[in-house]
């Protein structure tokens, strides 16, 4: 069998995507969570993987957009692919330019409502109750250098019902985003057809 794909997480906070990607790729010999890399020192998603026993490196701000240090980390590892799990920087040029159409975002809207710089996790929730939203989603897909930009991969939907809270909209996306955002990377790395929603 070739040598499995490799990927690198990217997060800022939690970690329940990063988490659960990896879970799911635990059992899959063709890919293989190399790395999480993560821009927040006290992100919970450093004790994630620790716990699951997958290397973590932390890079602040800086070394993000100023110098080639994450560059060079992803090329160390022979990464495949980068995946955005809840990363809230702009991904600078020189890892556009080494990974093109080689990283994937998961955004917890239908893009391309709600999208943008400033709209990420729970404010995007707050938003979708605020405006009175009868559905709402997730989006997957590909990264260019434009907050919540690039081409769809794949989006999942459900109902928001009018007594809904946000912290009620945040539960059903984090639904959506365990069944769906693990399948959907293997799909896109292994080439293989994109799930449908059930
Ligand atoms: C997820 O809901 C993800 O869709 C969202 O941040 C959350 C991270 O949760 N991403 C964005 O808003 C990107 N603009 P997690 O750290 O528990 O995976």
């Amino acid at each position: 069998m070739s040598n499995p794909i490799q990927l690198a997480i990217l997060a800022s906070g939690n970690g329940t995507n990063a988490q659960q990607i990896a879970e799911y790729f635990a059992n899959e010999p063709a890919v293989n969570v190399n790395v999480i890399i993560y821009n927040k020192k006290d992100a919970f998603v450093a004790t994630r993987a620790k716990n699951l026993g997958i290397d973590s490196q932390y890079f602040n701000r800086k070394d993000f957009m100023e110098t080639d240090k994450v560059l060079h980390c992803l090329k160390d590892r022979s990464i495949d692919y980068v995946i955005l799990a809840g990363f809230l920087l702009l991904v600078p040029q020189n890892l556009l330019d080494a990974y093109p159409n080689r990283i994937i975002n998961i955004h917890p809207a239908l893009l391309p409502k709600y999208g943008g710089k400033g709209m990420y996790g729970h404010n995007v929730h707050d938003a979708v109750v605020a405006n009175k939203e009868t559905e709402t989603g997730i989006t997957i897909h590909i990264v260019d250098q434009h907050y919540d930009r690039g081409t769809t991969l794949f989006q999942a939907r459900c109902i928001v019902a009018p007594s809904d809270t946000a912290d009620d909209v945040a539960a059903k996306i984090h639904l959506l985003e365990k069944e769906y955002f693990p399948r959907v990377i293997e799909a896109f790395v292994l080439n293989k057809p994109m799930p449908k929603q059930e």
